[in-house]
Formats: structure tokens, C-alpha cells, sequence
């Protein structure tokens, strides 16, 4: 990509098409009721969660996220090569490095395009959908895409009731375009933030720089540690806090929000949500029944789904909320306009 600051005129950013790819062996409860001390009336009753999509043994996060940013540009009739960002939300990435994001533009055919992953967890989608709104309204880009990619099922244990329930694999993401219309922005505003005090609440020691994976280690440090309670806790906070500073923030309240597409992490979070921000659940779109808890995939997932079931139209405005390791959290109101 080659970037002149001012160099066009003000452009204003579009949510224009949404792809995802999930891989095909489904993980049951019923599976995991042979792998751990747990029963599907537990992991229903306390997540909502069914079953989740696991990696085939030869498939690393960007194989995940070469399926969804093809199906972006296919959904968005573009070619790769007309791509000038790249962005992956990750942090389950193939390697320390290089990035998700250079394997996949390479790919997918984005040979001009600059790519790079960030680390925001769960809330990675939503930062990287502010990445790419900055970006296409300084008008530094014309096509953006942010595909959160993850495989969480190579850092989970799976000895560990507490953790190996909950998580799926998968890659997802969205179209950010640039129109010269001069109208108001396709994004109505962003609530973004991170609570480093709580960074131990969730976490894998190991293969990073204060534990290398080149010293001695505990086997079981190279997965989650998590802090169920504490997570919880901090997201039915953050959940309805976010949302409620961002549309305060707008002069909007939660009636002017046509769909809520909470991070698909629990369905007693996202019921606690509901009920605090007195959302009609009709208006508020759940697919983690059948994939857990894909992190940085999760919203963008479920945003596609929504939009084949026919839940997400053209021209709604679209409340995107989510929260993770860091601990971060993140919320968007957005306009989707295919055209
Ligand atoms: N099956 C059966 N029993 C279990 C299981 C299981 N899979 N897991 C835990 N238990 C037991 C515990 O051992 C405990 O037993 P005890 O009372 O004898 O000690 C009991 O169930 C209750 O355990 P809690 O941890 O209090 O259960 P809780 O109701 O909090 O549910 C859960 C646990 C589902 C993990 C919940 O805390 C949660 O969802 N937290 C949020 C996690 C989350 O969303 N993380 C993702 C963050 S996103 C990211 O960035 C990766």
C-alpha cells in the first residue's frame, strides 16, 4: 500500500460484507463428557454451549483465515489484489512470528496490501474495526479487511473442565470500504478499553518473553489459566457499561440499536447483558451454541450468520460488544451497508 496523508479527499468508512469459515469436526458435549469429569447438563445450563468446531491436525489459524477473507472478497465481488489492509485479530497466531495477517494477504492474493495482526483477544475485532475506520476516513485506505482468526483448541487443555468447554475454532471478519459520498460515517462511534491490573485473570504463561518456551516448563503452562469467576464477573460489567457509555456518549439509547451482537463467550453473560440493558432478546443475535467461544472470530461470526438468517439487513445499526484476556473490552455501533 503505498499512503499520502491528505492526500485524499474526506471519505467516509462503510461496513460492507462480512465472511467467516469454521472448520468441520464438531466437539459434542457428549465428546466431552468422555474426555472430562463434566455432563452436557452442566455445560448447557452454565454456558449454553452444545458443541464447537475443532482444527483438522494439519490446519493452523491462518488456513482458517485464508477460508474467511476469501469468502469476504467473494461476498464483497472483489479480488485480493484490491485490498490494501489486512488486518488479524489474534492471539492464538500460527507463530510469534511472522504474522497471521502476511500469510494470509500472500494467500489470498493482497500482494499490495499491508498486513498485521493485533492482540486484543476477544475485543481483537472491534479494535481492528477502529484500526480500519481510521484508516479509510484519513483516507490512508480504500479496502479493509479484518478477520479475526483463532485456534484455541491448541491452548486449551484438554484435562481442564474449567476451560477446554468453553472454546472453538474459527476465522471470521469484515469488509471496511471507502465511499467518497461525503455522508455522514458508516460507524456510528466505538467505546474501546483495557484493564492491564486484571492481565493474570486471564492468561498462557508460557512461549511468550517472560517464560520462553527455550527454558524448562510446566507442560500445563503453555494453555489458559483462567479465572472463571473473575472473568465473569468483570464482563457482565463491562458488557452493559460499554454499551451504555457509548450510546450515552451518542445521544442515543438502547431503542435506537436495531440488532445486538454480543461476544459469543456465554449465554448467562449475555442474558445478564439483556436483561441490565433491557434489549428485547428478539433484537440481540446468539450462534454459540454450535461454537463456543471463538474469541477474536466470535462477533464477526455471529454477524454472519445473522446476516444469512435474514436477522441482520441492510442499513440496521449494529451494536457490537465484547470483552477478554488483557482484560479488554470493546463496543461498536455501526450501519451495515452492503452498498
Ligand atoms: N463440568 C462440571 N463441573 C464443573 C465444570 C465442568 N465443565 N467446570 C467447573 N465445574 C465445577 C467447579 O469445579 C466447581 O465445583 P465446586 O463447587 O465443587 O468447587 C463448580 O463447578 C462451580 O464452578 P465455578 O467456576 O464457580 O462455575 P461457574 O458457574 O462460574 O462457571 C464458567 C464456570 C463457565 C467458566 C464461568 O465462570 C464463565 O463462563 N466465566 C467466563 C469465562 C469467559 O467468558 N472466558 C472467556 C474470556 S474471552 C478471551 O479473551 C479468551
Amino acid at each position: 500500500m503505498i499512503a499520502v496523508p491528505g492526500g485524499r479527499s474526506p471519505g467516509r468508512a462503510r461496513l460492507a460484507a462480512f465472511g467467516a469459515y469454521v472448520p468441520e469436526h464438531r466437539l459434542t458435549n457428549a465428546d466431552l463428557e468422555l474426555q472430562v469429569d463434566t455432563t452436557d447438563e452442566w455445560i448447557v445450563s452454565r454456558t449454553g454451549i452444545r458443541e464447537r468446531r475443532i482444527v483438522a491436525a494439519d490446519q493452523a489459524t491462518s488456513d482458517l483465515a485464508i477460508l474467511a477473507a476469501n469468502e469476504i472478497l467473494r461476498s464483497a465481488g472483489l479480488r485480493g489484489d484490491e485490498i490494501d489492509v489486512l488486518i488479524v485479530p489474534t492471539c492464538t497466531p500460527d507463530y510469534l512470528f511472522p504474522s497471521v495477517a502476511a500469510i494470509t494477504a500472500h494467500a489470498i492474493g493482497a500482494h499490495a496490501a499491508a498486513a498485521f495482526d493485533i492482540q486484543a483477544a476477544c475485543s481483537g475485532f472491534i479494535y481492528g474495526l477502529a484500526q480500519a475506520v481510521g484508516l479509510v476516513e484519513s483516507g490512508l485506505a480504500q479496502h479493509v479487511l479484518v478477520v479475526g482468526a483463532e485456534v484455541f483448541s491448541r491452548v486449551t487443555n484438554p484435562h481442564d473442565r474449567g476451560t477446554c468447554i468453553l472454546f472453538g475454532d474459527a476465522a471470521a471478519g469484515a469488509l471496511v470500504v471507502r465511499d467518497e459520498d461525503g455522508g455522514a460515517s458508516g460507524f456510528l462511534g466505538f467505546e474501546l478499553g483495557a484493564d492491564g491490573g486484571k492481565s493474570d485473570q486471564l492468561v498462557v504463561p508460557v512461549g511468550g518473553t517472560r517464560h520462553p518456551a527455550s527454558e524448562p516448563f510446566d507442560p500445563e503452562d503453555a494453555f489458559v489459566h483462567m479465572n472463571g469467576r473473575e472473568v465473569f464477573r468483570f464482563a457482565t460489567r463491562v458488557i452493559e457499561d460499554s454499551v451504555l457509555r457509548l450510546l450515552e456518549h451518542l445521544e442515543l439509547t438502547i431503542d435506537d440499536v436495531d440488532l445486538l451482537v454480543p461476544h459469543q463467550a456465554n449465554q448467562r453473560i449475555i442474558d445478564h447483558a439483556i436483561g441490565r440493558l433491557g434489549i428485547d432478546p428478539e433484537r440481540v443475535f446468539n450462534n454459540l451454541e454450535h461454537y463456543g467461544n471463538t474469541s477474536a472470530a466470535s462477533i464477526p461470526l455471529a454477524l454472519a450468520e445473522a446476516r444469512d438468517a435474514g436477522a441482520l439487513q441492510p442499513g440496521m445499526r449494529v451494536m457490537m460488544v465484547g470483552f477478554g484476556a488483557g482484560l479488554t473490552w470493546a463496543a461498536c455501533l455501526a450501519r451495515y451497508e452492503p452498498k
